[in-house]
Parts: structure tokens; sequence; C-alpha cells
């Protein structure tokens, strides 16, 4: 099956590494130079410029532009897409109908650890296409169909945020060993691994559970954990996920 991404960003680029292994891809864009790079890179890819009446009648399109570039992208396409797969935050399906017309609909919030093929993403939109895309995104990782697009702007805030929150924790942590005396490159690595054996780990047991397996009575770990309570790191993840979310409503508004 053939999909045409548009847009060659980050985020672009991280699903090609993955999707190019089992479809055939054409990434359209703006930028001939970055478009040759990623055909460079990937044999079998198509690349496009984008033009006035670029053609997308019958195709499957992945959308990955930012979302105050739909109204530009939408003048340049003509003819109905037979599914349109956006990756846009907070951009509503009626948003999307407005400007790009198509026979089905679907939201898709993958992350950035889809270059890695470990991507959680969330997808939602028209039934009719549900195992299509479900296929073609657990093709970069894990897949979670979700019943409505406000769950979806939820989930945004986690999983496509979280890669963020999670390099925070992860740079603060390794400055923490600094402080504390390691040299900087063996602190990133206890960290890097730290992430990788954690992955397993929450998707077998509760976090509840960890922390309590982990924390010995009077222990380094208790004494851990009460410095991150005094300093509200619960409250701080809270509000995170909150104004993430907020911000993909407002998004939606535009
Ligand atoms: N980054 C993430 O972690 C992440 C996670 C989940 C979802 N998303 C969503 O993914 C989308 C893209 O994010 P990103 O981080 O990949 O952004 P990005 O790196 O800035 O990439 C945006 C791409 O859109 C292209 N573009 C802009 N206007 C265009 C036009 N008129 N015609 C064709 N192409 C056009 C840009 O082309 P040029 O290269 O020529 O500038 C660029 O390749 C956003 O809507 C975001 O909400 C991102």
């Amino acid at each position: 099956m053939k999909l045409t991404i548009i847009g060659n960003g980050n985020m672009a680029l991280a699903l090609i590494a993955g999707l190019y292994k089992k479809y055939e891809l054409e990434v359209v864009g703006r930028d001939m130079n970055k478009l040759k790079a990623i055909s460079d890179t990937y044999e079998n890819i198509t690349i496009t410029q984008i033009t006035h009446d670029f053609d997308i009648n019958g195709k499957n399109i992945i959308l990955c532009v930012k979302p105050y570039s739909l109204q530009a992208v939408k003048k340049n396409l003509s003819g109905v897409a037979n599914t349109l797969f956006s990756i846009l935050a907070g951009t509503t399906i009626a948003t999307l109908k407005d400007a790009i017309a198509s026979q089905s609909y679907i939201r898709v919030m993958p992350n950035i650890s889809a270059i890695y093929g470990s991507s959680m993403t969330t997808l939602t939109g028209d039934l009719n296409a549900k195992d299509l895309s479900i296929d073609i995104f657990d093709s970069v990782g894990n897949t979670l169909w979700l019943d409505s697009e406000n769950e979806l702007d939820i989930a945004t805030a986690i999983a496509g945020s979280g890669p963020a929150y999670l390099a925070l924790i992860a740079e603060a942590m390794a400055d923490g060993g600094v402080k504390a005396g390691l040299k900087r490159a063996d602190s990133k690595a206890i960290v890097a691994g730290l992430f990788g054996g954690f992955g397993d780990l929450i998707k077998h047991i509760e976090p509840s559970n960890i922390k309590e397996q982990v924390m010995s009575p009077s222990g380094t770990t208790a004494c851990g954990v009460a410095s991150l309570e005094e300093a509200n790191i619960r409250s701080a993840f809270i509000k995170a996920v909150e104004s993430a979310y907020h911000r993909a409503l407002e998004l939606g508004k535009k």
C-alpha cells in the first residue's frame, strides 16, 4: 500500500523511519533539498515538491505539518483523499473536513519515539478506517484507539508531549549525579540505562507497586522520594498534563 506523507519535519522523519519498511512512501514538501536528503537515506521513497493542484485523489495521506500550516497546505491540494490521517495537535476533524476533502478522517497522535519503532500512538476518528489506521501505526510502535477527540487531546498532553517531560527528568537526574560527584558521561549512561529498564518494568507492574518494592524503611529511596514530594512533583506533572491538554483545545479553536 502507498502512503503519502505531507511535511518533512521532525515527526514526519520519525514516522518514515518505521513506515518505510512496510509501505511504499511518497513524501511531499516544499524544500527540495530536505526532500532529497530523505530519498538519499531511504530507498524506494518518492519525493514530490508541493505545487498548486497536488492531486490527493484516492490517496492515503498522513498530514505532518504544524496546525497553523493547514490553511497554506490546503490551497495546494485537489481531489478527494481515501483517508486523511492527521497528526496535528488539537486540530479537530471538523476543521480538517473544512480544509481537505477525504472519504475518511483519522486523528493520530504519535510521539517522537516512532523513530525507534516505539511510539505510543493514540488514534480516533471514522470507524470504517479504524483497522487500517491501527495496522499502519502499529508499524511505528504501540497503538491505542480512543473513543473521542477529547480523549485524544488528553492523550496528546501525555504521550505526544511526554518525551519532553521525561527528557527534563533525565537531564535533571544526570545533573544530580554530576552534583554528587559522578563524571557526566557516566551519569548520563546510568540515566539512559534506567529509562530503558523502566520501560519494561512499567508494562508489567503498577507504579505504586514499583515504588513500594524499591522503597525500604529509612532507606536511600525513601529519602529521595520525600525530597520529590517536598518539591510537589506530583502536582507539577498533573498541572503539566492539564495545561498541555488546554493548549490542545486552544489549538483546536483556531
Ligand atoms: N514533534 C513532536 O514530538 C510531535 C508529536 C506528535 C504530534 N506532532 C504534530 O506533528 C506536526 C508536525 O510537527 P513537527 O514537530 O514535525 O514540526 P516541524 O519539524 O516544524 O515540521 C513541519 C513540516 O511542515 C512542513 N510545512 C510547513 N508548511 C508547509 C506547506 N505549506 N506545505 C508543505 N509542507 C509544509 C515544513 O516544511 P519545511 O521543512 O520546508 O519548513 C516541515 O517539514 C504538528 O502538527 C505537531 O502537532 C508533533
